[in-house]
């Protein structure tokens, strides 16, 4: 009788907390013609259909490309109240010249919304067969870039009170493969929870979006095959050997039999947390985007080392020397 009614209460209690928190998660702001939100790495993939969608709403985009083509693409498919402008988010200058337009864009309200998306995911591949520099091209742009990009344009953000989406990946949740992309995404998740707690007296809220495998350029098999080759060519033969001629074929085919089977062709699922994170009254510091993020990468991050590196082992092909016979 006493553990039915106690069973009763619980539930009505958690029944009653996961609604409030749906109706506080609903409430929206408005005006947001009147609002700017800058984005880096618009030419493709997330950041390209979050310009668009954000222009449709009457949000003034300034939409950050890294070639020509690109912007002049994106311009030609929004309306005219989008701008655009080239930056390679590794150009210290490049961004001091972006916040200088969008200083002027903005004026006297600030910037209401940096959306750092810009990213590159390869090489990617086994760490044996990287040198430093290749930890550097991906960490310089992932990382130092946003960290750059992001320290420049804190003082129009800070005027607007406005919000800061940092894009990691369930890549800084786990980290499953060789090469600089982990150490990223473990740097963006660090990087964003400091400057959240450090920027919350100032009104800035910061919100992380943390995909699970998306169809988009970055995953894209021909650019991560070219990149394997190219680390494998100078290896020394004994490497080579030890891991053994069909060992990048191997690669690839997990790519495509687990990862590729993971990945959603909806990336409208990804935008609309950005989304979320710009118009909500209550933006969340996590956006777990997809059903592979949520029911498997961020449940696995939970566990003990010796469980996820089983499951990561299960589907990594093994070097040949490492095959049992
Ligand atoms: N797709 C996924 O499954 C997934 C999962 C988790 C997280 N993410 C993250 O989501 C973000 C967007 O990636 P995406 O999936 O939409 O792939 P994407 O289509 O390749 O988009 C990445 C964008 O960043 C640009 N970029 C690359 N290097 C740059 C640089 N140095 N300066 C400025 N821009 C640069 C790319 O330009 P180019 O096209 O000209 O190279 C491209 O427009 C990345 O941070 C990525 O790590 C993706
Ligand atoms: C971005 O800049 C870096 C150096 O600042 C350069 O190595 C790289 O090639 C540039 N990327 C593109 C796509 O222009």
């Amino acid at each position: 009788m006493l553990s039915h009614l106690a069973l009763t209460c619980v539930s009505l209690l958690v029944t009653f907390a996961a609604v409030r928190w749906f109706i506080r998660d609903s409430y929206k702001l408005d005006g947001f013609s009147q609002k700017h939100v800058f984005i880096t790495g618009c030419d493709s993939g997330f950041g390209n259909l979050l310009a668009k969608q954000l222009d449709r709403k009457g949000f003034k985009v300034i939409a950050a490309c890294l070639s020509e083509k690109g912007a002049a693409d994106l311009a030609a498919a929004a309306s005219p109240r989008l701008k655009t402008l080239l930056l390679n988010v590794t150009d210290s200058a490049g961004i001091r010249s972006a916040v200088d337009f969008v200083s002027r864009e903005v004026g006297e309200r600030g910037l209401w919304g940096l959306v750092n998306n810009a990213g590159r995911g390869t090489p990617i591949g086994p760490t044996e067969w990287m040198q430093l520099e290749d930890f550097m091209t991906v960490l310089d742009v992932n990382l130092l870039g946003l960290i750059d990009v992001t320290l420049q344009f804190l003082p129009l953000l800070k005027k607007a009170r406005g919000r800061v989406v940092n894009v990691a990946s369930i890549a800084g949740r786990a980290a499953m493969a060789g090469g600089g992309y982990c150490l990223s995404k473990y740097g963006v998740e660090a990087f964003s929870d400091s400057l959240r707690l450090n920027m919350l007296p100032f009104g800035i809220k910061v919100s992380i979006i943390e995909p699970g495998y998306f169809k988009t350029n970055i995953l894209y098999n021909d650019l991560i095959e070219a990149n394997l080759k190219k680390l494998w060519a100078p290896l020394p033969q004994d490497v080579k050997d030890a891991y053994g001629a069909t060992y990048i074929e191997d690669f690839l085919r997990m790519f495509d039999n687990s990862l590729g089977k993971l990945c959603s062709p909806d990336i409208a699922k990804v935008t609309r947390c950005m989304e979320h994170a710009l118009t909500a009254r209550h933006p969340r510091t996590r956006y777990g985007v997809g059903w592979d993020a949520k029911l498997f990468w961020i449940p696995l991050s939970y566990l003990p080392s010796f469980m996820t590196d089983f499951i990561f082992n299960s589907f990594t092909p093994l070097p040949k020397a490492g095959r049992k016979p």
